[in-house]
């Protein structure tokens, strides 16, 4: 998310969903893209970054690498180090004088930000899962010292932390070490994985449905105390989503596509939310977006599961994906990076935000969870149940009033089954059967369950609680507390006493009755949990009974308390019904004012202290309020969501010109870079007799064009070439004017060897001048997780090539361009990975501002009649009133008359879009307000290649919004948009 005054935005969503520290990587090969010359210039500046957390209240972990994988093209490294010599993530002499200038700058700039300088950075994680190691390799304790002792050196004084790929005692020197354990499924070679995983459900969006049989990483705990036996049980990444690609199972790690990959790409975001839905975060849900009917049983097992292990430190990878615009990522991902997260790419919230909000609340408000340990990691099944199908943790408070937390779920995680089960648990009242007044709880499906004994709330002390808890409050000196299940279950919840004066309960709202009961010093109240009732218990208790539906609708919101740290306040808690979102509240005299967004007309109940709520304003505007009588204060809110225009892009007028002049016979390509290395240090040693690897002349992203010169004999009948270019790539070959074909590319080839004819093109006389010209697509580069692997050098070009016919037929010169400027790109506003080697990119086309005025007429959807390379431009202007958030989107569609193409969409310059037709799935190209000017001009310039003889057009081409919602939103500044400048013929 290049746009800085977004990032307030999605640190309220993520604080508002009950989280209070957000990590974030940095990418250091968009930082130094050529060695030695670091820039925060742009999105590139981290500061804006640092004040938005600070702002919302969110501590940071930052994750500087220096290696990140991340999806990143070439896993964060620079673009240069792919030539630069000895083996990466060791401590090789070129490696470290390599990221030493890295680590130290950006080590100081998150030493300014940390909490002991006043900042949010509370933890920093040197390297990325340094844990899997080529074949004679392993681990090098060398390279991990010297980068403590620089990011020491650096001034970083906060506890330095990091995430093993699976708990097997990697990088212990840290001062906080966490595990996670790579997919099983991953069936890697060099460390056999025997359980589960902390990306449990896998990254098969295409196959939503299937679940894994075993949600429960349950030896992870076991394995992760061995190295840190009295730690919290740390894990720095859980699945929170999952990443979608040109192929539909893409191996991160091997970095290759499974034979069930198709040739057509993943299957879309929406898949991989339902992958990794409410269910899998909790179990059953009503279902709140359009997903799917299947979220009607929907469970949150797998996170549930993983507190079942007493986790303390879960952080969810990703909780907000973001667009890989411009260049940045590696072969696996398309241009986006949703995840299927919690907060989608257009920063809207998906149901399982809300599934996340009811968890992360519930241990928000519940410490003694932090000193507990799971007392039957591996005996859980049929345990406290009676029920064999349904497994039972029992994770209990060792320190404190021995408050247990009891984890029921399936046993098959994939179970669809409807299991009925008492409670048999220990409490402080004794062993206990619950439901104590009859019946019998109940597992939907794909559900799991925590419920409480000897839980404090407030002055309240729960003897037990089935009904989960989602919060609770002491507000005005009565424990307000919230408890959940499912539309129509049946639960408990049972209050202790110290005298034998029990209090009477009763119904003061809603339309559920309740039954209780007394038995020994505790009210047992069992009830069912539809809609919303609200039971007085004595004059110092508010139960709210809830269905998940209507818990979803509760925010827990914390006024500021003073000082520079205001934001962070834990106190004083106020509880508000109601509201696609709720950012704020902030206390000024006896007015109570809330901000937050809608989406529909809302009604509010608000439970506030009463003496700062005389007065309730929502956005600015005052609340009508009624009083319950239970003393909560209620209101509503229209909706208010303006109609705006949105320009009809296939009706603006359009400017074309032709993006490939290269190969025209009066084209000189002197001033390009000639590739004449003899030598490279490469891994991969070249089968040419120059080296055609883009990456050695300093080219690392976008298309690259390359230019063979030969003199023919005139027999030559065939040119054979073997291009890499990642996954999804694809090439097209010239000989003079006349196109010879192209390799259109796949989800699974990285590489391709072609063979093209040339007895068709009329051109090869004996002696005759002739050029080859190749347009390669770059994918991003290949990670590098596999430590001193260095396959993110894996190169980018020409492998191979020869004559078929033609005696000794040899190039004689190569040319080959790239990105404006190499390492010494332009554009230092929108970096170095934004613009592409195409002419038009080269020339600055995509960039506002051009002088197109001298072009024809022609647009993306009448498209071109030959392959090719044509570029479009349009303007239009947005006039987008304040107050509404409505994101929206480039959305395309494809064309069955020319089905092989490759687009690039660029808005005011930023490239938002890499689209390739026959390979997708992406057909909905978010672009964030901020990069669209919402109120004025903008610029939409549109790359398109076709990649056949009958030419390409976009089967249609829209704006369109993705979402319509009211809000309290910080208003968006656009990021810097600079005009084009004259460049230089290339
Ligand atoms: C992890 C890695 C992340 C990301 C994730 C998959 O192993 O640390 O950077 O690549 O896998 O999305």
């Amino acid at each position: 998310m290049p746009v800085q005054s977004l990032h307030l935005d999605l640190f309220q969503k993520i604080k508002s969903m009950g989280f209070n520290t957000v990590s974030f990587y940095v990418f250091w090969g968009i930082l130094e893209p050529k060695q030695g010359e670091i820039s925060f210039e742009g999105f590139r500046d981290l500061q804006p970054w640092f004040d938005a957390a600070k702002q919302a209240g969110i501590y940071l972990m930052a994750r500087p690498g220096p290696y990140i994988n991340a999806e990143t093209t070439a896993g964060g490294f620079p673009g240069w180090g792919t030539y630069t010599p000895g083996l990466w993530r060791s401590s090789n002499t070129t490696y470290f004088e390599a990221w030493k200038n890295y680590v130290s700058t950006i080590g100081n700039i998150l030493a300014a930000n940390q909490i002991t300088n006043g900042g949010p950075i509370i933890l920093v994680q040197s390297e990325n899962e340094y844990t899997g190691f080529a074949p004679g390799y392993s681990e090098d304790f060398v390279y991990e010292a010297e980068l403590l002792t620089a990011w020491r050196d650096a001034g970083i004084k906060v506890p330095i932390t990091f995430n093993d790929g699976y708990p097997s005692g990697h990088y212990l020197s840290v001062d906080m070490w966490g595990g996670l354990c790579l997919n099983p499924w991953f069936s890697i070679s060099f460390s056999p994985c025997p359980g589960y995983d902390s990306y449990p459900n896998g990254f098969d969006c295409s196959n939503p449905y299937t679940w894994a049989p075993y949600a429960v990483p349950e030896w992870l705990f076991y394995a992760y105390l061995e190295y840190n036996p009295t730690g919290p049980n740390n894990v720095y990444e859980f699945q929170g989503g999952s990443s979608d690609g040109w192929c539909v199972v893409y191996n991160a790690i091997q970095r290759t596509c499974s034979l069930t990959c198709c040739l057509r790409g993943g299957s879309g975001y929406d898949s991989c939310a339902i992958l990794i839905g409410p269910e899998f975060e909790r179990g059953r849900s009503q279902l709140r977006d359009a997903h799917s009917a299947y979220s009607e049983h929907l469970a949150t097992v797998f996170y549930k599961n993983e507190l079942s292990m007493s986790t303390t430190y879960l952080n969810l990878y990703m909780i907000y994906g973001g667009t890989n615009w411009g260049g940045i990522g590696h072969p696996g991902v398309y241009t986006s990076y949703d995840y299927g997260s919690a907060i989608a790419e257009d920063r809207t919230l998906r149901e399982k935000y809300y599934e996340i909000k009811l968890q992360a609340n519930f241990l928000r408000v519940s410490p003694a969870y932090l000193t507990t340990r799971p007392m039957n990691v591996y005996s859980n099944q049929g345990v406290f149940t009676g029920n064999q199908a349904l497994v039972t943790t029992q994770v209990l408070d060792v320190v404190g009033n021995m408050t247990g937390f009891y984890v029921v779920r399936q046993y098959n995680a994939s179970s669809n089954a409807m299991e009925m089960y008492t409670l048999t648990l220990p409490t402080s009242s004794g062993n206990l059967i619950i439901p104590q007044l009859g019946g019998q709880l109940a597992l939907d499906g794909k559900d799991s369950k925590i419920h409480v004994v000897d839980y404090t709330a407030g002055s309240s002390h729960l003897l037990y609680s089935t009904g989960e808890i989602m919060t609770w409050a002491t507000i005005d000196g009565r424990d307000v507390i919230v408890v959940y299940g499912n539309a129509g279950e049946l639960h408990e919840t049972a209050f202790k006493f110290n005298s034998t004066d029990i209090p009477y309960a009763n119904v003061v709202s809603g339309t559920q009755s309740i039954t209780t009961g007394t038995i020994n010093s505790s009210l047992v109240i069992q009830y069912t949990t539809s809609g919303q009732t609200v039971v007085e218990v004595g004059s110092n208790v508010l139960l709210y009974i809830l269905d998940r539906a209507n818990a979803y609708d509760f925010w827990v919101m914390y006024p500021p308390s003073t000082g520079s740290f205001e934001n962070y306040s834990t106190t004083n808690p106020i509880l508000i019904k109601g509201g696609y979102l709720i950012r704020s509240v902030q206390i000024s005299g006896r007015t109570l004012e809330i901000t937050g967004d809608l989406n529909s007309t809302t009604s509010f109940e608000i439970i506030a202290p009463a003496e700062s709520s005389r007065e309730v304003t929502f956005n600015g505007e005052p609340l009508a309020l009624e009083t319950t009588s239970y003393g909560t204060l209620t209101s509503s809110k229209c909706l208010s969501l303006p109609s705006i225009q949105l320009p009809d892009l296939e009706s603006l007028t359009w400017k074309t010109a032709d993006s490939l002049p290269e190969i025209n016979s009066t084209y000189i390509d002197t001033l390009w870079t000639t590739a004449d290395h003899t030598t490279t240090v490469n891994p991969t040693q070249p089968g040419t007799p120059v080296v055609l690897y883009a990456g050695d002349y300093g080219y690392h992203t976008g298309n690259i064009l390359w230019r063979g010169h030969f003199t023919s004999t005139g027999s030559e009948t065939g040119f054979r070439a073997n291009v890499q270019g990642g996954n999804a790539f694809g090439y097209s070959v010239w000989l003079n004017q006349t196109f010879l074909g192209s390799w259109v590319g796949d989800a699974i080839h990285a590489n391709y060897e072609g063979t093209f004819n040339l007895t068709g093109t009329g051109g090869l006389v004996n002696g005759s001048q002739c050029v080859i010209t190749i347009l390669q697509d770059h994918m991003g580069y290949e990670e590098d997780w596999v430590a001193a692997s260095d396959d993110f050098k894996t190169p980018r070009g020409i492998l191979n090539y020869s004559f078929v016919g033609g005696s000794g037929t040899e190039i004689s010169v190569w040319k080959v361009a790239g990105n404006f400027g190499g390492e010494s790109y332009v554009d230092t506003t929108r970096g170095p990975l934004n613009e592409g080697g195409l002419y038009g990119e080269r020339m600055g086309w995509h960039l506002p501002g051009f002088p197109d005025g001298s072009w024809q007429e022609g647009s993306p959807t009448t498209g071109i009649s030959q392959a090719g390379v044509g570029f479009y431009r349009t303007t239009f202007t947005l006039d987008i009133p304040a107050g509404v958030d409505y994101p929206m989107a480039l959305v395309v569609s494809n064309s069955t008359m020319n089905p092989y193409f490759r687009s690039q969409f660029y808005v005011n310059g930023y490239q938002f879009g890499k689209y390739v037709n026959s390979i997708g799935p992406q057909v909905s190209f978010p672009v964030p307000q901020g990069i669209l000017n919402y109120n004025g001009p903008n610029t939409l310039a549109v790359s398109l290649w076709a990649q056949g003889a009958d030419g390409a057009r976009l089967g249609s081409f829209a704006l369109e919004t993705t979402a319509m919602v009211e809000t309290s939103m910080t208003p968006v500044v656009n990021q810097p948009m600079p005009d084009w400048t004259p460049r230089s013929a290339t």
